[in-house]
């Protein structure tokens, strides 16, 4: 797709391909930031003959390491040294709505099984308070969509509430689980929420990443 605000994101992409050390097996987010950034490290192992294998979060981050010939694995087979990815919203304790482009799920295994995670973002991430301006991507499975959609109704202040609709196909987005994607917006986001809507059962995952210890990268 089309990158938007160009600039920042190539200076930060810069600043993630200078950590790679020979031999680190990396964790690689997805989104137009990630994207960048997985180019500037391709670019610098091959000038610098560093190797490096990617944990992708991804089908299309798969697909472009792929192409620019860095090798893949899974965390099946591997743990990643580190990783980065992007964010949609980054607040002043690091935490993090991230879900736009729908890989959240995979993204967020990753993210978990990293020792060091760093986020690369510009200043159009970053907020005061998460939720404001973007909505809050949750993972659902397909046989638990009305029932979420009622409890999620029920016990949160919900101002806006939508199935994300695909394009270039009739009906809904389906992950690369097979599940669906409902956004919804709150009235606020408070320290128990995330714990609050993963605990519901038929929501698979959610977008609100809470409680990371991560490193953000600003151009
Ligand atoms: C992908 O599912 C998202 O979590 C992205 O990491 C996030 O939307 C950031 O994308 P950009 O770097 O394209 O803004």
């Amino acid at each position: 797709g089309e990158i938007t605000n160009l600039e920042p994101k190539l200076k930060v992409a810069e600043l993630v391909a200078e950590r790679v050390r020979d031999g680190d097996t990396i964790g690689v987010g997805s989104g137009s930031t990630a994207f960048l950034a997985i180019q500037a490290i391709a670019k610098r192992a091959k000038e610098k003959r560093l190797e490096v294998v990617a944990i992708p979060t991804s089908v299309e981050v798969g697909l472009a390491c792929a192409a620019l010939g860095v090798p893949t694995t899974s965390l099946v087979h591997a743990r990643p040294d580190w990783c980065f990815d992007g964010a949609d919203e980054v607040d002043p304790d690091r935490n993090l709505i991230k879900g736009r482009g729908g890989a959240l799920f995979q993204e967020k295994l990753v993210m978990a099984a990293a020792p060091e995670t760093f986020i690369c973002v510009d200043d159009s991430k970053m907020v005061t308070s998460l939720g404001q301006k973007h909505a809050i991507p949750l993972e659902v499975d397909v046989q638990a969509l009305r029932l979420v959609e009622s409890t999620v109704e029920r016990e949160f202040p919900v101002k806006e509430m939508a199935l994300r609709l695909a394009k270039g196909k009739d009906g809904p987005v389906l992950t690369e689980r097979g599940n669906l994607l409902i956004d919804i917006r709150l009235e606020s986001v408070e320290s128990d929420t995330q714990a609050r809507l993963i605990a519901i059962p038929g929501i698979v995952e959610t977008g609100l990443f809470m409680g990371f210890d991560v490193t953000i990268l600003k151009a």
